[in-house]
C-alpha cells in the first residue's frame, strides 16, 4: 500500500516518518520548495527529539520521499493524509481554505480508488466538505472514501505518542475505509475507536477542550492555595490519585500555550455557538488562562515592589520543555507585559532562542545560560520546565544576582531549600 502525506507541518512530516518506520512507502508534498529542498538533504525544518535520525533512517531505505509536486503524490498513492495548516481566524474559527484547496487537487488528479483521510484537526463537518469537494470537483469517475483519523501527538513526545498511543481514533463511512486503515495502523498495538466522521472529528475537539479545562482547573485551585496557604502540589497529588480523574494534566503553572490548546479551544467555542449551544465553560477555560498570566506578573511585583528598572531573569521561552515552539507560549506574553511595566529583561531557553529572536527582537538580552541570565537580576522567573534547570548551582546563583528572588512558575523547585540559602520564592499556588 503506497500513502502520501500533504502538508509537511509538524504532525505531517511526523506521521509520514512513524507510518514509514512502520514498513510503508510513504511520499511526503507540500507545495513549500524550500522546505522540501531541506528534507531532501537531509535537513529538518521542526526541533522534535528523534525525528532527524528517523527521517534520515527512512529515507537510506528507501520508504519515505519528499516531493512538492502535490498532484504526483495524489496519483502515487492509495491513501492521502491531509495534514495542512487550520489556522485561526480573528473570530476564533478555523480556516480551511487550505484543506478545501488540496481536496481541489486531489478531485482533479485522482484517476483509482482513493482513501482521503483528514488529520488536520477541523471543526465537525469538514468530513462532509471534502466530499462535496472531492464530488463537485472530480474529472473520472473513480471512487473515493474521506475518513477523519485525528492526531494527539504532543511536541516533544511525538513519535512516541504515534508509536505507543493510548488510542487510534478513526471516523469512516464505509468498511472499506475501516479495513485500510486498521491495516496501516495494525503494527500499533492499542484500542481502535471506530465511529463515523463527524464522531472522530468531536472526539478531537473534546480532548483538546477537557486537557485544557483540566489545566484551568488546576490554575484555578492554585490562586486558591495561594490565598490559603495549601500546597497546590500537594492537592493535585490529593485529588489525583482519585482513578476517575487521575493525575495528568494537573501540574499548575503559569498557563498552557502551544499550537493547538489555545487554537482548538477558541475553534471548539467558536463551532458550539455556530451549533446554537454555546459552551460557555470554555470560555472560562480560556479566562483562568489568560488571567494566570496576569498572576505571574502580579507575583513578581509583589516580590519587587516597583518592577520598573528592575532586571528579571527569564528561564525559558518555549511553551514547554523539549520543543523550540514559542507559539501562544505564555512566556512571551509575560515577557511583554513585563516590559510595558518598564522591567529589563535577560532571557534563556535551551532550544527557542532563535524563535524568540525573530519574535521579540532587541526588545531583550539573550544570554547563553542560566548563570549569565541571573547576573545582577533582581529576580529569576522560571517559565518553562527543562530539565537544564532542575539542576543549578544556587550557591553560585545567589553570589551573582542583585536580589535573591525566584518565581517558580512550574512549581519545580525545592522552595525550603531555596529559603534556607536565603532566596525569596514564590510557586503558582505554593509558598
Ligand atoms: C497538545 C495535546 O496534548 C495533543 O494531544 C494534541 O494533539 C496537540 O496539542 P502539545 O500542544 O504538544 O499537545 O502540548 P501538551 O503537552 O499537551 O501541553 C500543552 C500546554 O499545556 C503546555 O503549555 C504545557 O506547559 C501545559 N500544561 C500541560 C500545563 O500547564 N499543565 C499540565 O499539567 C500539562
Amino acid at each position: 500500500m503506497k500513502l502520501s502525506i500533504i502538508g509537511v507541518g509538524y504532525v505531517g512530516l511526523v506521521t509520514g516518518v512513524c507510518f514509514a518506520n512502520l514498513g510503508i512507502e510513504v511520499l511526503c508534498a507540500d507545495n513549500d520548495e524550500k522546505k522540501i529542498d531541506l528534507l531532501n538533504n537531509g535537513g529538518i525544518p521542526i526541533y522534535e527529539p528523534g525525528l532527524e535520525e528517523l527521517v534520515k533512517k527512512c529515507i537510506a531505505n528507501g520508504r519515505l520521499a519528499f516531493t512538492s509536486d502535490i498532484k504526483k503524490a495524489v496519483k502515487t498513492s492509495e491513501v492521502i493524509f491531509i495534514c495542512v495548516g487550520t489556522p485561526p481566524r480573528d473570530d476564533g474559527s478555523a480556516d480551511l481554505s487550505e484543506i478545501e484547496k488540496v481536496s481541489k487537487v486531489i478531485a482533479e488528479n485522482m484517476d483509482s480508488y482513493k482513501l482521503v483521510v483528514e488529520k488536520s484537526t477541523v471543526p465537525v463537518e469538514t468530513g462532509e466538505w471534502v466530499k462535496k469537494t472531492i464530488n463537485t470537483f472530480k474529472s473520472k469517475n473513480c471512487e473515493f472514501d474521506a475518513a477523519s483519523n485525528p492526531e494527539f501527538l504532543r511536541e516533544g513526545s511525538a513519535i512516541e505518542d504515534f508509536m505507543k498511543p493510548d488510542r487510534i481514533v478513526i471516523g469512516v463511512e464505509s468498511k472499506k475505509a475501516e479495513k485500510i486503515l486498521k491495516e496501516l495502523y495494525g503494527p500499533l498495538d492499542t484500542k481502535i475507536v471506530v465511529t463515523n466522521i463527524k464522531g472522530a472529528e468531536i472526539i478531537k475537539h473534546a480532548s483538546n477542550s477537557f486537557l485544557a479545562t483540566k489545566i484551568s482547573f488546576i490554575n484555578a485551585l492554585s490562586n486558591i492555595c495561594d490565598k490559603t496557604g495549601a500546597d497546590i502540589n500537594a492537592v493535585a497529588e490529593g485529588v489525583g490519585l482519585d482513578k476517575r480523574i487521575n493525575k495528568h494534566f494537573l501540574k499548575a503553572g503559569v498557563g498552557f500555550g502551544g499550537s493547538c490548546f489555545p487554537k482548538d479551544l477558541k475553534a471548539f467555542i467558536h463551532i458550539s455557538e455556530t451549533l446554537g449551544h454555546p459552551f460557555d465553560m470554555l470560555k472560562e477555560v480560556e479566562k483562568i488562562n489568560e488571567m494566570q498570566k496576569d498572576i505571574v506578573v502580579r507575583k513578581a511585583i509583589d516580590m519587587l515592589w516597583n518592577i520598573k528598572d528592575k532586571t528579571i531573569a527569564i528561564w525559558g521561552l518555549a511553551f514547554k520543555p523539549n520543543t523550540d515552539d514559542i507559539r501562544s507560549s505564555p512566556a512571551i506574553d509575560i515577557i511583554e507585559s513585563l516590559l510595558k511595566e518598564g522591567a529589563k529583561i535577560k532571557a534563556f531557553d535551551p532550544a527557542a532562542m532563535e524563535k524568540a529572536k525573530n519574535r521579540l527582537g532587541e526588545k531583550i538580552i539573550y544570554c547563553k545560560d542560566v548563570y549569565e541570565t541571573a547576573e545582577d537580576a533582581d529576580c529569576i522567573i522560571l517559565m518553562t520546565e527543562w530539565n537544564e534547570f532542575k539542576e543549578v548551582n544556587w550557591n553560585k546563583i545567589k553570589n551573582i544576582m542583585a536580589q535573591c528572588a525566584v518565581l517558580d512558575g512550574r512549581n519545580i523547585y525545592d522552595s525550603e531549600k531555596l529559603k534556607e540559602l536565603g532566596f525569596k520564592y514564590m510557586g503558582m499556588g505554593r509558598r
